[in-house]
């Protein structure tokens, strides 16, 4: 993304200052995987509304819309977008259902988003066609077999952010209760 994103790159050459050329080494190495593997096992994640470490964009949308069609001329077979769908607080969803809207439409390929999303934030998006499959984070960590939890409509964990970033995997990632030990 350091390259991606007009906030933290400032290179002056066919790196730069231009959106097409802050996008250019990303899709360099797009066309060198695609050539290596094949489209068909390539994908790629983007965030263009991220500020994560300073690496913000004026132009997300444009951004996010340059980067989708580039990515239909390697006929890639996903593309992951990561929604502004948080605030200052991380654990605050707003609702910004549109703002993938003109890349969804624009990718020919399967198009993924994530972000804050829910059992029934699924179930609506995809019904909406605004995407074609959510991805899940904190909810899976915190919830081992989550496709059959969803599937049953069960109860959730709760994820422990305190943990998220630990070093020890038994005191976060391993002990989240399982489905069938929920009362
Ligand atoms: C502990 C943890 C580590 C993560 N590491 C990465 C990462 O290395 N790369 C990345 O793109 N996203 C990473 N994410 C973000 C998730 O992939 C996902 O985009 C984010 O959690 C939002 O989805 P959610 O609301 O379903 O959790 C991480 C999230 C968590 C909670």
């Amino acid at each position: 993304m350091e390259f991606l994103k007009d906030g933290v790159n400032d290179w002056i050459d066919e790196y730069g200052a231009s959106i097409e050329n802050y996008c250019h080494f990303a899709l360099k190495v797009v066309k060198v995987v695609v050539d290596e593997i094949g489209a068909d096992r390539v994908g790629m994640r983007l965030s263009p509304f991220s500020d994560h470490y300073e690496a913000e964009d004026s132009s997300p949308e444009a951004l996010g819309l340059y980067m989708t069609e580039s990515l239909n001329k390697f006929r890639v077979l996903y593309c992951h977008m990561v929604e502004p769908r948080i605030g200052i607080d991380r654990d605050i969803i707003r609702d910004c259902s549109h703002s993938l809207f003109t890349m969804r439409k624009a990718f020919n390929g399967t198009f993924i988003v994530a972000r804050g999303y829910t059992r029934d934030d699924r179930n609506k998006v995809v019904l909406e066609d605004r995407a074609d499959l959510v991805a899940f984070g904190r909810l899976f960590l915190a919830n081992p077999v989550l496709p059959k939890r969803f599937e049953f409509n069960a109860p959730l964990n709760k994820y422990s952010r305190a943990t998220f970033y630990t070093s020890n995997p038994v005191i976060s990632y391993t002990d989240y209760p399982f489905l069938n030990s929920i009362a």
